[in-house]
């Protein structure tokens, strides 16, 4: 099991880079299933979640090539993914849905699992490909989709940021043309857009709520370059920001964190943007209010780190999560370490600059367990953080090693299995 041993720690201090974006990462890997030529993505992160996802992608009949950080696929016909098991392990597996749909006219699918932050339904992403002619099949575990997709107009009632991949892998080769309206804006949208032209795709208004699909006979490969880990580069600014330290965070897009910034200078940190990044310095004093929403609002992939952030500020800091329901699981484990928060349905009230004392915390889910790894930062004396499912290692590449090049003591550890609080 992950163990982490982490020390308390007085300021952060010099540079590091962040890596390709996760979520921008797994739909570009689904996307290599729409055409028979190889599709290599540059910068692939080390993540378990790209492990997994090249698990079912081989599964599918896609032949996975790596050559150091790069990533070749190409599948010549492929199938559905059979294990259950593996595609119950991440959520965004169910992106092979959309692209084996269009490409071969039939997709069954597992229900995804991934973190346990809500209830994580998939069914705008089955209406979006009846939208586009398929029929759906569901049993309690599965959902099976098949029929030749035609253009078609979707609403989603949600921008739901898997539903647009989805629909957008499968209508980049349904006949005619499809309409998204209410889509998702999020920079990673815009991302798989951008890639899907490249390989011959005709898409406008990626980035915007309205996203036009042409749709192609076929589609073609490329190599691409995903865009930097907005969320990573988050984690570390609060990092940063929680131990008055001085950073360079190198490849950081201010524009893909725009809301993050605006609450780290309402704390009272300097933020200076360059070409080369993203540099941060000063202290963090005052509480903050924040509202998770879809993009461009605050991410809620960041507020659990920013709330280990508010550990530390005086005053009260107040969340409100519009995003998940269940996606305040961190807040019970920093009480531990002497957090004082109270959780009232989708609102957490944080009081603010309480002494932090070191102790056994587990890590509730992936964005959740960094958060914890920040708050254990705060804490006097020693935090052991156990991830009994890996939730960490899923999504950050090494962070106690970015951590700890900016001087952090945070180290993964291994325990005997009784030492470790379950
Ligand atoms: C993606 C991100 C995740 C991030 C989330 C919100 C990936 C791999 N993961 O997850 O890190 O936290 O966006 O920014 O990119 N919903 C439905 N029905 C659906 C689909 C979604 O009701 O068919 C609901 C969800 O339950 C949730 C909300 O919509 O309450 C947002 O989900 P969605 O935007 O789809 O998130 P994911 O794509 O799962």
């Amino acid at each position: 099991m992950a163990t982490y041993r982490i020390r308390h720690c007085e300021r952060l201090q010099g540079e590091v880079t962040v890596h390709s974006a996760k979520n921008a990462v797994l739909p570009l890997m689904c996307a290599s299933l729409l055409t028979r030529e190889p599709m290599t993505i540059e910068r692939v992160p080390v993540l378990k979640d790209v492990e997994t996802l090249v698990e079912i992608l081989s599964e599918c009949g896609v032949n996975v090539r790596r050559n150091g950080p790069e990533l070749t696929l190409w599948s010549d016909e492929p199938v559905s993914p059979h294990s259950e098991t593996l595609l119950s392990r991440m959520r965004a597996s169910v992106l092979v849905m959309g692209p084996l749909l269009a490409r071969t006219g039939y997709a069954r699918v597992a229900l995804p699992g991934g973190c346990a932050i809500g209830q994580r339904p998939i069914d705008l992403h089955i209406r979006g490909m009846q939208a586009l002619g398929a029929q759906a099949t569901t049993t309690p575990g599965s959902v099976t989709l098949q029929g030749e997709l035609t253009g078609g107009n979707v609403y989603l009632d949600f921008p739901s940021v898997g539903a647009t991949e989805n629909i957008l892998l499968a209508a980049v080769l349904a006949k005619g043309s499809t309409r998204i309206e209410n889509a998702a804006k999020e920079p990673e949208i815009v991302d798989l857009c951008t890639c899907l032209n490249e390989m011959g795709a005709r898409i406008t208004g990626g980035g915007t709520g309205t996203i036009t699909i042409e749709g192609q006979k076929e589609l073609h490969g490329c190599t691409y370059r995903p865009i930097p880990d907005r969320i990573e580069a988050g984690t570390i600014l609060c990092a940063s920001a929680m131990t008055e330290g001085s950073v360079l965070i190198r490849g950081a897009r201010p524009e893909h964190l725009r809301a993050m910034l605006h609450k780290l200078t309402e704390t009272g940190v300097v933020l200076h943007e360059d070409s080369a990044g993203l540099r941060l310095s000063g202290r963090a004093r005052e509480p903050v209010h924040v509202r998770t929403l879809a993009f461009p609002g605050f991410p809620t992939d960041l507020q659990a780190p920013l709330m280990a952030l508010s550990l530390g500020l005086k005053g009260t800091s107040v969340f409100l999560e519009t995003i998940f329901e269940n996606r305040f699981m961190h807040a019970r484990e920093m009480a531990r370490l002497g957090a004082n928060i109270r959780i009232e349905d989708r609102i957490a009230l944080v009081e603010g600059g309480r002494p932090l004392a070191g102790a056994p915390v587990t890590s509730p889910d992936l964005r959740g367990g960094a958060a914890l790894m920040l708050a254990g930062m705060l804490a006097e004396g020693e935090t052991l953080l156990s991830d009994p499912y890996g939730h960490i290692a899923r999504g950050y590449e090494n962070l106690p090693a970015m951590l700890r090049s900016l001087g952090a003591q945070v180290e993964e550890i291994t325990l005997p299995e009784e030492e470790v609080r379950g």
